[in-house]
């Protein structure tokens, strides 16, 4: 755990091994840098005069103050051209100071927020929010530091930060500072229970475990649990989510989480996480390449349990329902093959061509089983397909359904979180090439038709019915495979940060500038 503190002191007071400065683009250093510079003997205005330094997004430049300043060491991060700068500039520049100064093995460290000085240089419209700033400091170094030490042995570990210090210039900042502190503390434990779980190997993360691991964060923080057993989804004839999970020896479980913060009557939101907790593709098996990978297959489910935990935690007076589907797709004796046919609990029959095909499997029995709860919105988030990689890489995840203002209102809340969302079709046309001959419905589309995000989407859509939906493909985005500026290489959590955005800003009935479809 890192200890935050907040403190108001002269910055050439203040004492730490190292003290973090924000630094616009600029030709020479400029305002609060001057004196700095000045005691440190000129030294920041020679880097500025090399160009090994200009305040460009990311760059870095340590410096040993050589005792004219408390602090040993001077760390500056550049955050870009002032008045284009934005949250994430400043998110991603914490971030890589945090790991500059870890990796330059300090124990602590200090970040410098003059009071409005950063707010000067957000881009217009976001001027106002000073303490989102903050939180944007606080969240981009906390997530940035996240490690997955759980099976390393002790003595292999190498050193860590424990102290954050968010250092001010006015006093009246300091009761600004905490409360942003503590908010970005919350939204990033949530995460990173999420990055934790999506780590965690198959052989410890079956269904049961997450099962287990949901009632325990449930009851951590006052939220209902319950637990669907294979025997109870027999009930309700979920046969299409227990077809997939017939290969395994590991049982099903499907996961309820209800958190009730908003009035008892209010329409709750839904989030739907796909829990595959491992995906060899089952009889129609994946190639071995990367197969490892495959654990990841539950990130929806880790998504909604860490969105959960953070909307409690921050007590959102809101009303959200998590359902997290959760199977093991292995190919087993009894697995489902090609060709089956599979009775789903919304009665309509699915002729399972591909049985690596199986996310949408599951989520269409999740999906009916969300209209239980006559949501106001259902937003689902699964590792679904491949396509999604291709179409967007890593950079972004596909965003579908049928509610624009929904999609419109996720898409806003991913641009202002670095969590970007881009919308891909969903017509008509697609509707069409989701019906099999024999059944009502096929779980992938003929060859040649393309499109594999959407066919994903459309097939899910007759079982979202006429709920308020929108689905999020986070194949590429949910893991990423090297260090970025907070999220280094692994799970990375995506989707939590912008649900809690999400779900704040309806919580308090506010409503984000609707976002650029650019940059
Ligand atoms: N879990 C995979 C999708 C996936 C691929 C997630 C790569 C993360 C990284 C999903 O269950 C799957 O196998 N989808 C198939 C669908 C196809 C058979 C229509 C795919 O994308 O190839
Ligand atoms: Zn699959
Ligand atoms: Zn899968």
């Amino acid at each position: 755990m890192i200890k935050t503190t907040v403190k108001t002191e002269n910055l050439f007071q203040h004492k730490t091994p190292c003290l973090i400065l924000f630094c616009p683009q600029e030709k020479k250093p400029d305002g609060e840098l001057n004196p700095i510079d000045q005691a440190l003997g000129g030294s920041i205005a020679v880097a500025f005069k090399d160009k090994r330094f200009e305040g460009k997004p990311n760059q870095t430049l340590l410096l040993n103050s050589r005792g004219a300043m408390k602090s040993d060491n001077v760390l500056l991060v550049g955050i870009g051209k002032a008045k284009e700068v934005t949250e994430e500039n400043i998110r991603q520049a914490s971030g890589i100071a945090a790991k500059t100064a870890e990796s330059a093995n300090f124990k602590k460290i200090s970040f410098y927020l003059p009071e409005g000085e950063l707010e000067k240089l957000l881009t217009t419209d976001r001027k106002k929010s000073s303490d989102e700033t903050a939180r944007a400091v606080a969240e981009g170094s906390y997530l940035a530091l996240y490690h997955f030490d759980l099976y390393k042995n002790k003595d292999e570990t190498p050193s860590r930060i424990d102290e954050i210090t968010l250092l001010t210039n006015s006093k009246a900042a300091l009761a600004k500072l905490r409360l942003a502190c503590e908010h970005a503390a919350k939204v990033a434990d949530g995460v990173c229970l999420t990055r934790d779980l999506i780590l965690q190997p198959s052989n410890t993360l079956t269904p049961t475990f997450l099962a287990d691991t949901a009632k325990k964060v449930a009851a951590k923080h006052k939220i209902a649990c319950k637990i669907l057993l294979a025997k109870d989804m027999k009930k309700l004839g979920m046969g299409s989510l227990l077809g997939v999970s017939k290969g395994s020896h590991e049982p099903p479980a499907f996961i309820i989480l209800e958190y009730k913060g908003g009035k008892k009557n209010d329409a709750p939101i839904v989030i739907v996480g796909k829990g595959v907790t491992f995906d060899t593709g089952g009889i129609s098996l994946k190639p071995a390449a990367n197969m490892d990978e495959m654990k990841k297959d539950m990130s929806g489910g880790a998504v909604t349990l860490g969105t959960l935990q953070v909307v409690a935690s921050l007590k959102l007076p809101i009303n959200v329902v998590g359902l997290i589907p959760a199977v093991e797709n292995m190919p087993g004796g009894s697995a489902i093959k090609p060709g089956d046919i599979l009775t789903s609990m919304s009665g309509k029959t699915i002729e399972v061509l591909n049985t690596d095909a199986e996310g949408r499997l599951i989520l269409a029995d999740a999906l009916s089983y969300a209209a239980r709860f006559k949501p106001k919105t259902v937003i689902d988030l699964a590792t679904l397909t491949g396509a999604v990689i291709v179409a967007l890489g890593s950079f972004a995840a596909g965003v579908l359904g049928t509610d624009d203002e929904l999609i419109g209102d996720l898409i806003a809340a991913g641009t202002l979180t670095g969590e970007k969302l881009w919308e891909l079709p969903l017509w008509d046309e697609h509707d069409k090439e989701t019906k099999s001959d024999i059944a009502d419905l096929k779980n992938i589309a003929s060859a040649g038709v393309g499109a594999g995000t959407t066919m994903g989407a459309a097939f899910l859509k007759p079982f979202a019915g006429d709920q308020p939906w929108a689905h999020i493909d986070i194949a590429g985005t949910s893991w990423t495979g090297s260090d970025k500026a907070y999220t280094p290489k692994g799970a990375s959590g995506f989707g939590v940060r912008l649900l809690v955005h999400y779900l704040e800003q309806q919580a308090h009935g506010k409503k984000t500038k609707s976002a650029k479809k650019h940059g």
